[in-house]
């Protein structure tokens, strides 16, 4: 691990920390405001007790008999209750008459390809799809796998599989047949759900491809079914695979819910560690949903009757699975679900559809942020954007010009900043100011939420006084936490619960301001934030070695002023290979591919420096810091561990004549 808990940046954060303006909850905002005055003290006074107010928004089947019980590492959040999630997601909403009121505003991403599905409509289509995996032999317990564009079929998957208490296994469209495979054999799926491809900037993509090609190494799937969505051509392999139309459209629109266990699985989510092998997150039912339904409710202050609400995020990440899926769902909300990328159909898309549906709530990451203000204030300005009254933002701490950006052209200066603070591992939102209560900062996440408590620490575990840094801890359990990583309990209790004892480590640093408000920095461990997806560097080493011709790789994450970082590889090749400029540059092209065939595209490095030599120290270990330094043209840092000081000054060099000469 390398230890950086001022976030490693060399120095952009302490300017960061000298921001000083601040913005006031806007008075007519907080008069209706979810959030009440009070509600951090009334949660305080009794976190547990607040917990299980917030669960009572819920319908269980069987009431809890203990909020919590605790034996660190494992929760057990609402102990003895039962419910069922897709139950509380969908047909109570319908129950209560509102089965006329819109799920979702589905927007495909060519043009003009729109659905409207009420929550009368998600109700029959998640029976159907119910009924479906029920004949497929799908029984409670059985992961299964799903690999879907932004369609409607995504969330009725996930609600279905929900339904029948088969935790699902959501893999993000990007990933590769490898990364598939991987989770699908570490999932132990013995069905999968997929498509036969998407839309991305007009092309297809093609999706039941790379799962056939996923599936060669995963036999004990017998079953894929796969939407139709783009009608490409795709191989059938009969026995194995249906076509959803063909056996979910045929099925009754009514299906039992049965009710489950509050710690019952209800989904995994595999993300990336310091080790290559990802890990499988697991979440379990009742304290996810009242984690996300409650900070749904009170992070962005939903009015269900009200709102229209978007999180303009995938699916395949938990940012999709909490906030697009079972937050907005529990509490009854309007959301907009977008298929394709920000300039799919031109790149004021997004300014149209909030224009269109009249969007109340955006909830974006701070790399499309900055990319939307790259193309230029001109095509938000051109729309009517005024019915937007809160914005949101996550996945990477954000920079305050992004934020004052955001701020002023999107939220016409009139629109409270919601930065929230959370990781797959958290199920939901841990951090975030309150809209309506917290006077905001530009670039700070402000503080916990009620019933969660942070803290910023040393490495002895201390906590660190207003205006220091260091590693930020949880120190009481939270109802969304994760119940531990898919088989293999001892690595969740080590990467957690050991670093410092009794309190969860998130593996990020943060920093307290004067005023004890908390600034998140970024990453101490060795894993990047591209775009706000979380890639491991010894995964992508990984791949890297996996090339014939590659010796050894070093990669570090650089900072990037659009994806916040990018990912730089230092590579050895084995003995006389790729000696001339030409086959030099053919490997690193290459290369790139192995990675983009290993992981997914976006784990491609922006760059490649093919280097005799790696900084090593006497006992063997890369110098990654130096490494680093080298990526973001600092000035190199301390090289007296190393074995040779010269090799880190060569890397440099060759590194500054590599950008003169325009490479990559
Ligand atoms: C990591 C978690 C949370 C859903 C998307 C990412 C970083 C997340 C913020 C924020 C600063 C943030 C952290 C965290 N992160 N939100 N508001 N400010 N950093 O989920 O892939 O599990 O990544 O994203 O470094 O540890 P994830």
């Amino acid at each position: 691990m390398t230890d950086r808990p001022d976030g490693g940046d060399g120095g952009a954060l302490s300017a960061l920390l000298h921001e000083t303006r601040r913005f006031e909850p806007p008075a007519d905002f907080a008069a209706r405001a979810n959030a009440r005055p009070g509600i951090y003290e009334e949660a305080a006074a009794d976190p547990e007790a607040w917990w299980a107010r917030q669960a009572e928004h819920l319908t269980w089947d069987h009431h809890w008999d203990r909020v919590l019980d605790w034996e660190e590492p494992s929760a057990r959040w609402f102990a003895g209750g039962r419910l069922n999630a897709a139950y509380n997601c969908v047909d109570r909403h319908v129950e209560a008459g509102h089965g006329g009121r819109v799920a979702f505003h589905w927007v495909g991403e060519p043009e003009g390809d729109i659905r409207t599905i009420t929550y009368a409509d998600l109700q029959a289509m998640v029976c159907r799809a119910a009924n479906a995996l029920v004949e497929l032999g799908v029984e409670a317990g059985d992961r299964v796998m799903i690999y879907l564009p932004m369609i409607p079929e995504a969330v009725v998957a996930m609600l279905a599989c929900a339904r029948l208490g088969a935790p699902h296994s959501v893999v993000f469209g990007g990933f590769s047949a490898e990364a598939l495979a991987a989770r699908t054999l570490d999932a132990d799926a013995r069905v999968a759900i997929t498509a036969d491809g998407g839309y991305r900037r007009g092309a297809t993509s093609a999706l039941k491809p790379n799962l056939d090609e996923a599936l060669e190494r995963c036999p004990a799937v017998r079953s894929v079914l796969a939407v139709r969505r783009t009608g490409q051509e795709v191989a059938w392999k009969e026995g194995r695979d249906v076509w959803w139309h063909d056996v979910v459209d045929r099925q009754s629109d009514r299906h039992e819910a049965a009710s489950f266990d509050a710690e019952h699985p209800l989904y995994l989510m595999y993300t990336s560690g310091t080790t290559a092998a990802p890990k499988g997150i697991l979440h379990t039912t009742g304290g996810y949903l009242v984690h996300t339904a409650t900070t749904h409710r009170l992070v962005f202050d939903i009015k269900p009757d009200e709102d229209v609400y978007w999180t303009a995020a995938d699916i395949g990440w938990v940012t999709g699975h909490s906030y697009i899926v079972y937050g907005p769902l529990a509490n009854g909300a309007t959301s907009v679900l977008y298929e394709g990328t920000p300039d799919a159909g031109g790149r004021d898309r997004w300014w149209r559809i909030i224009e269109e549906y009249k969007v109340s709530i955006l909830y974006t990451a701070p790399t499309t942020i900055r990319t939307l203000m790259k193309w230029g204030e001109d095509l938000p300005a051109a729309h009517d954007l005024t019915s937007l009254r809160l914005l949101g933002s996550v996945g990477e701490p954000i920079n305050p010009e992004a934020w004052m950006w955001y701020r002023r052209h999107v939220g016409g200066d009139r629109c409270p900043i919601v930065d929230t603070w959370w990781q797959t591992e958290t199920g939901g939102i841990l951090i975030a100011p309150l809209p309506g209560i917290t006077a905001t900062k530009p670039g700070a996440a402000m503080a916990a939420l009620p019933g969660v408590s942070v803290d910023v620490v040393d490495g002895d575990g201390n906590p660190v006084g207003n205006g220091e840094g260091g590693y930020l801890v949880v120190d009481r359990p939270w109802p969304g936490m994760l119940r531990g990583i898919w088989g293999d309990p001892e690595r969740y209790r080590q990467t957690y619960w050991s670093r410092f004892p009794g309190r969860y480590f998130a593996g990020d640093g943060a920093k307290k301001d004067e005023d004890g408000d908390l600034w998140l920095l970024g990453r101490v461990d060795d894993v990047m934030n591209i775009s706000g997806h979380r890639i491991s560097t010894t995964e992508v080493e990984h791949a890297l070695v996996s090339h014939p011709q590659v010796a050894e790789a070093a990669v570090v994450g650089a900072s990037d002023p659009t994806t916040g970082q990018g990912i730089v590889a230092f590579v050895t090749v084995k003995g006389d290979a790729a000696q001339s400029d030409e086959e030099g540059a053919a490997l690193v092209v290459a290369l790139r591919e192995t990675v983009a065939s290993a992981i997914g595209p976006i784990a491609k490095p922006r760059q490649i420096l093919l280097t005799p030599e790696l900084p090593k120290t006497r006992s063997g270990k890369i110098m990654r810091r130096l490494l680093r330094d080298v990526a973001e043209h600092r000035e190199l840092g301390d090289v007296t561990t190393l074995v040779d000081p010269t090799v880190v000054n060569m890397i440099d060099g060759k590194m500054q004549s590599a950008e003169t000469a325009g490479e990559d």
